[in-house]
């Protein structure tokens, strides 16, 4: 399996609920890198762009407005299979679906909610690092 890069997002609700030290701790206890790291509150330019893909839900003026609440913690990770690793770490989208042992099954209980985001492939990956990061922030 080859080392990857993925973006992780220990979005506002995380932050607000002082969880961003539990769940960044998960992420290295579990054995991966830290290449970059800032906290910033999305614009709402950012937002949008990040959430794309979802233009068209139902759901995506209410995901913008989540994103953009308030201050999130962005990281750039690194590890072997680093991106499917990572989303299993954080578990099932939905976190009343997500199993224990997850970010979101341990901590969190309904969407939009689910303290952090995970890339979900080496192409998400790839356009949503350079989404948050500049190349100079990453070491
Ligand atoms: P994320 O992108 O935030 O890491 O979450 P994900 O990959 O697990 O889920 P994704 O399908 O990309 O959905 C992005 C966010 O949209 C909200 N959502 N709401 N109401 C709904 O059916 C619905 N589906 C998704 C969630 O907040 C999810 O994090
Ligand atoms: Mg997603």
């Amino acid at each position: 399996m080859a080392t990857e890069r993925t973006l992780i997002l220990i979005k506002p609700d995380a932050v607000r609920r002082r969880l961003a030290g539990e769940i960044l701790g998960r992420i290295e206890a579990r054995g991966f890198d830290l290449r970059a790291g800032k906290l910033l509150t999305a614009s709402r330019d950012l937002g949008e762009r990040h959430y794309a893909e979802h233009a068209e839900k139902p759901f995506f003026g209410e995901l913008v407005a989540f994103i953009t609440s308030g201050p999130t913690l962005a990281l750039v990770v690194e590890g072997e299979g680093a991106i499917a690793t990572m989303r299993r770490t954080i578990g099932a989208t939905n976190p009343a679906d997500a199993d224990a042992g997850t970010i979101r099954g341990d901590l969190a209980m309904s969407m939009p909610d689910n303290l952090v985001h995970g890339s979900d492939s080496p192409a998400s990956a790839e356009r949503e690092i350079a989404l948050w990061f500049s190349t100079d922030e990453l070491v």
